[in-house]
């Protein structure tokens, strides 16, 4: 465990971000938070911590204030969302780049002792992501490189940028390529919402209406591996602490199909089956992916443990919350 850090998380404002916050505080550990969203908008926001709103490390000057006298450093900061940002936003997801660059160079000024980096499933070739069920992805199938366009190629990249700062200053650095993270609060609409999210509103918003339908993007054929917030946070703490510096997955074993998720919801909701409108020009991503995690076992001894049936029950439940929370209002999350 982690423990008696000082710990600078950046992009603590987000999603996965929020949670590691919350793990490392508790752990007891002293931590300075930052993100470039403005204090209403970070889904979780701790007292006892050194909070930087609206700072936006792509400006190396922020990146140098605040690595200064820290042990640590997570980057967990991306423009990021589902399909339906990263296909039409790939400027934005590129420019994610400056902010692992003039982070990286900032640790090395200030003498940071590990450094983490978020990557992802993104990065994989696309090419091994064609068939709707495929075997899982393994870690050396990032190359030969053709990853996602934008956001894939940043990530593709940034993680070479973590090898080659380790292995020419000397920097530790611990990288973990994640398979679609979900949980409560994290963006559930607006735009950059992710399957999990997206579908369970449109359920929520169906049951709330009285309606009998929902929509789909694309034929829900397409399958993911989608991994709980809680086992995300044990495999990065784990992978954070463990001597393993090259990319490694943070993934589920449960491949399921877009149509099986929300089977799925439906079960655990009891919600009457709804009629499925397939949207078929809307963004799709790839057609299958998934992830092998035999290195992840091998390496961390770590496997997720909650099932999709009980990370979406919980997810639900608290979109619900947050939904009669709103009203007919954008959530007070999503910056849009
Ligand atoms: N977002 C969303 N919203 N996706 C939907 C919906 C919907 O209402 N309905 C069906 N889908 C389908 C998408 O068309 C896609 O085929 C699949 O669900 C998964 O979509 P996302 O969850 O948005 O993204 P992804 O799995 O393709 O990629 C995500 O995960 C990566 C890591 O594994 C993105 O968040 C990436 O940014 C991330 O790197």
């Amino acid at each position: 465990m982690i423990k008696g850090k000082k710990i600078l998380i950046v992009g603590a404002g987000g999603f996965i971000g929020g949670h590691l916050t919350n793990r490392l505080l508790n752990d007891g550990n002293t931590i300075v938070a930052a993100d470039i969203k403005p204090k209403e908008y970070w889904f979780q926001d701790f007292d006892n911590v050194e909070n930087h709103y609206s700072m936006d490390m792509k400006d190396i000057n922020n990146c140098r204030l605040v690595t200064k006298k820290m042990d640590f450093v997570f980057n967990m900061a991306c423009n990021m969302g589902g399909m339906g940002f990263i296909e039409n936003n790939k400027a934005e997801c590129m420019q994610s780049v400056l902010i692992n660059t003039n982070l990286l160079i900032a640790c090395k000024e200030n003498e940071i002792k590990k450094y983490f980096f978020s990557s992802s499933a993104c990065a994989y070739n696309k090419t091994k992501q064609q068939e709707v069920f495929i075997e899982g992805l393994k870690e050396d199938d990032a190359y030969p490189a053709d990853p996602e366009d934008g956001y894939g190629w940043e990530k593709l990249f940034s993680e070479r940028m973590c090898r080659h700062f380790m292995e020419d200053y000397g920097i530790p650095v611990r990288v973990a390529r994640y398979h679609n993270i979900y949980g409560p609060y994290g963006t559930y609409d607006g735009g950059r919402e992710k399957a999990p999210a997206a579908l369970c509103r449109k359920v929520i918003m169906a049951n709330k209406n009285s309606d009998d339908k929902i929509e789909v993007w694309g034929d829900g054929m397409q399958t993911r591996t989608f991994l709980y917030i809680d086992d995300c946070i044990e495999g990065t703490l784990r992978l954070f602490e463990s001597d393993y510096s090259d990319p490694i997955n943070i993934g589920s074993d449960e491949q399921v199909s877009i149509n099986q998720m929300i089977e799925i919801i439906e079960a655990v909701t009891k919600t009457k089956k709804l009629k499925r409108i397939y949207q078929l020009d809307k963004p799709k991503g790839v057609r299958g992916r998934s992830s092998n995690n035999d290195l992840v076992k091998k390496v961390l001894n770590w496997s997720f443990k909650i099932k999709l049936n009980e990370g979406l029950k919980k997810t639900y439940d608290w979109i619900k919350e947050e939904m009669n929370k709103q009203g007919t209002n954008l959530s007070r999350f999503t910056k849009s």
